[in-house]
Order: structure tokens, then C-alpha cells, then sequence
């Protein structure tokens, strides 16, 4: 049974990885107003959402998956608390941080954007680091972090993300040089 759980939770931690990673690409591909001409932006912002909506769903499934393992080593004082998984301090620190950065993105945001325009960008922002601090605590700390299809996995992730922020912020170094 035990072996069921911990299945459970690589497997829910892989899917909410890469749907937040998905969720961060069409963020930033919305914000640079690099969406192409197929779609409309509004349909990237929708799917953004939605992506977004799921890496939490699919976080809080890996959460739960974890905590019901009894071989885990994790409890619900190390889950929530940063730096109190004893063997696992730093890999479990970033993925409760990470955490807390999608439940900030997304409860700010749905079911209507809440605070000034100002704030609200800088608290969605904090889930840019929420994406890499996952990658990071996934590294880290997943039994599948040492075979060669998770390391590319995570190395492709990590340049289109890389490449995604490298673009939006051409894009808003341009519009202030044309203002
Ligand atoms: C409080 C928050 C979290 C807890 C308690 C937690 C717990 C765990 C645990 C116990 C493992 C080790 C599983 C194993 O034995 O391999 C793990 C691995 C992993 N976690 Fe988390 N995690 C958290 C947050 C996150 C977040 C936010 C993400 C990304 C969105 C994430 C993605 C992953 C991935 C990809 C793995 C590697 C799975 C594998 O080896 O295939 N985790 N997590």
C-alpha cells in the first residue's frame, strides 16, 4: 500500500511540474504580447489560467500523496512550516515556498483578480520563483531526479522557461524605450 503513495506522489509531483511550467511559458508568452495571430490573447490568458488552476490541483494531490505515505518522513508541521523536514530540510523548503507561490497566483486571481493592478502583478510574479524553487525541491529530492529522462525533462523546462522570461522582458525594455 505503502508503494501505491509514494507512486502516487512522483507521479503527481511530475504532472503538477509540468503543467506549471506550461502555466509560466503562456503567462509570460501572454504578457510579452507574443501570442501569435492563430489565437486570440484571451484564449492564451484562459489556458494560462486554467494550466495554473491544475499545477495547484495536481500540488495538492502530491501534498496529500505524501503525507499519506507513511515512509515519507513528512507531516503536516512539514508540509506547511519551511525548514522543518529534518533529513530534507533545503529540498522540502523550496517545495513548500513553491506552494505557497501558486496558492498566492491563483487565489488572487480567481474567481476575480483581487488588490491594485501593481500589487497583484508583484504577488502573481512571486510564482516565476515558485516555478524554479519546484524544479529545484524536485531535483533534489525525487527518487526519479538521478535517471537521465527526468534530468532532460528538467533541463528542457528550465531553457524554455528561461527562454519565455528573456523574451517578456525584451518586450518590456522595448515598450519603455518607445513610450
Ligand atoms: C508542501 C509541499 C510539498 C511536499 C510536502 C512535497 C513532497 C514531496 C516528496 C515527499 C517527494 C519525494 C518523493 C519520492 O520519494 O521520490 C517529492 C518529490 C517531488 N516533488 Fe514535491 N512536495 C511539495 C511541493 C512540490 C511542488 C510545488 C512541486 C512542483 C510543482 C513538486 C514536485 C515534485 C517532483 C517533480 C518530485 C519528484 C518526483 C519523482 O521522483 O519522480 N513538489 N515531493
Amino acid at each position: 500500500m505503502n508503494q501505491v503513495f509514494w507512486y502516487t506522489t512522483r507521479a503527481t509531483g511530475v504532472v503538477a511540474t509540468v503543467l506549471a511550467v506550461g502555466s509560466l511559458i503562456l503567462g509570460l508568452f501572454f504578457s510579452a504580447r507574443n501570442t501569435g495571430a492563430k489565437r486570440t490573447a484571451a484564449w492564451w490568458l484562459d489556458l494560462h489560467n486554467y494550466l495554473g488552476g491544475l499545477a495547484l490541483a495536481f500540488t495538492g494531490a502530491h501534498i496529500l500523496a505524501s503525507l499519506l505515505d507513511p515512509d515519507s518522513g513528512i507531516g503536516i508541521v512539514q508540509a506547511v512550516v519551511p525548514g522543518t523536514a529534518h533529513a530534507t530540510a533545503w529540498a522540502m523548503t523550496w517545495g513548500v515556498l513553491a506552494t505557497y507561490t501558486f496558492c498566492i497566483a491563483v487565489f488572487t486571481s480567481w474567481p476575480k483578480r483581487r488588490f491594485s493592478r501593481r500589487v497583484w502583478r508583484w504577488l502573481h510574479l512571486t510564482s516565476v520563483a515558485g516555478v524554479a524553487f519546484g524544479g529545484v525541491h524536485a531535483y533534489q529530492l525525487g527518487t526519479d531526479a538521478t535517471t537521465t529522462t527526468f534530468e532532460i525533462g528538467l533541463l528542457v523546462g528550465a531553457a524554455f522557461s528561461i527562454y519565455a522570461v528573456a523574451l517578456r522582458v525584451i518586450s518590456a525594455i522595448s515598450r519603455a524605450m518607445s513610450r
